[in-house]
């Protein structure tokens, strides 16, 4: 059957060729970007150990949000660091919080942008757990009741989505329920469903300011070595109203993006974290490795399956794609 009747290089001759037999078409329409601000005034600082990323304060966010939106990046999920923070992290859904300001800040100047709010309380605790402790751990059905107030307290100040990041169970249910009596049935859930307890986090801990003052996270977070356990867990989202399930890390969890986007039929987002994308900024500024592997890993991500990905390359993907 195969050679010589079957060449496969027949296919891959030039480029015209080689676009119109292309499987997979990464767009900027494909990604949301993160961003960090800060509780404070004329605040711009660059996170040591994520070249390019910044923290800001409300009043210098435009010159992030000028780019965002020139690049045509369509959405954006915002990590709050606040000033005061304490055991069960109240701040979070403080009406007049670092987040709500945010949020009714962009929506008045920048209104073509999707706002995505990040929900978890590891930046507004003093401990820097995802919820209420009771002794050393954290209780599940205490934080869910924190949870309610935080999404509520979001949507109320006009966020388009809400992404629960803390891995509780029930976290899904809970919030569309708080949602729904609270009258904003029609703001959709985006769920970290299959959130790995990763080391890939590093990066981003330091700029939220949320590495736990104990411990670790892995009784909330999956354990890596485990596979059918994170559709298990994607399934209990659907079941409890999540719109769109999200799976985190992305790069060293291909095989889990695939098989969820192979078992269920909501739209699969992928979070590219901050070790991801410190790894490789750290290699193409040591000169080891040539800028391209951006495309690439985004390629990769998008390949195996996300129809979303999350990532701070967002504005390197939207230079990239306008130089080709
Ligand atoms: C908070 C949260 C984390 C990330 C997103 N939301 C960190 C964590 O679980 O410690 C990680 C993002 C990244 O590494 O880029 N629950
Ligand atoms: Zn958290």
């Amino acid at each position: 059957m195969a050679f010589p009747i079957h060449r496969a290089r027949r296919l891959r001759k030039n480029e015209q060729i080689r676009r119109l037999v292309r499987e997979t078409c990464l767009s900027i329409d494909d990604v949301v970007y993160p961003i960090f601000i800060e509780e404070g005034k004329n605040i711009k600082i660059e996170i040591s150990s994520m070249p390019d990323i910044y923290r800001y304060s409300l009043d210098r966010l435009s010159e992030e949000l000028d780019e965002v939106v020139k690049f045509n990046i369509p959405a954006v999920i915002l990590f709050g660091i606040p000033k005061h923070k304490d055991e069960v992290g109240s701040e979070s859904w403080n009406d007049e919080g670092i987040i709500q300001q945010a949020v009714r800040y962009i929506k008045e100047n920048y209104p073509q942008l999707y706002v995505i709010t990040d929900v978890c309380f590891c930046e507004y605790t003093s401990h820097g757990h995802c919820g209420v402790l009771k002794g050393s751990d954290v209780d599940n059905d205490e934080t869910l009741e924190n949870l309610k107030k935080q999404v509520v307290s979001h949507a109320k100040a006009g966020a388009d989505m809400v992404a629960p990041s803390g891995m509780m169970d029930g976290m899904v249910k809970a919030i569309r329920k708080a949602l729904d009596e609270a009258g904003f049935k029609d703001i959709p859930i985006m769920s970290y469903s299959a959130k790995f307890a990763s080391a890939y986090y590093g990066p981003f801990r330091d700029a939220a300011e949320s590495t736990p003052a104990f411990g670790d996270r892995r009784s909330y977070q999956m354990d890596f070595h485990n596979s059918r356990e994170a559709l298990k867990e994607v399934l209990f989202d659907v079941e409890e109203g999540a719109d769109i399930v999200m799976v985190k890390p992305a790069l060293a969890y291909l095989d889990i993006i695939s098989r969820i986007k192979e078992n269920v039929y909501l739209p699969v987002a992928a979070y590219n974290v901050s070790g991801e994308y410190s790894m490789i900024k750290a290699g193409i500024k040591m000169g080891w490795i040539d800028e391209k592997v951006i495309y690439e890993t985004l390629v990769a991500i998008k390949r195996a399956g996300a129809d979303i990905i999350i990532t701070y390359f967002a504005k390197d993907l939207a230079k990239f794609l306008t130089r080709l």
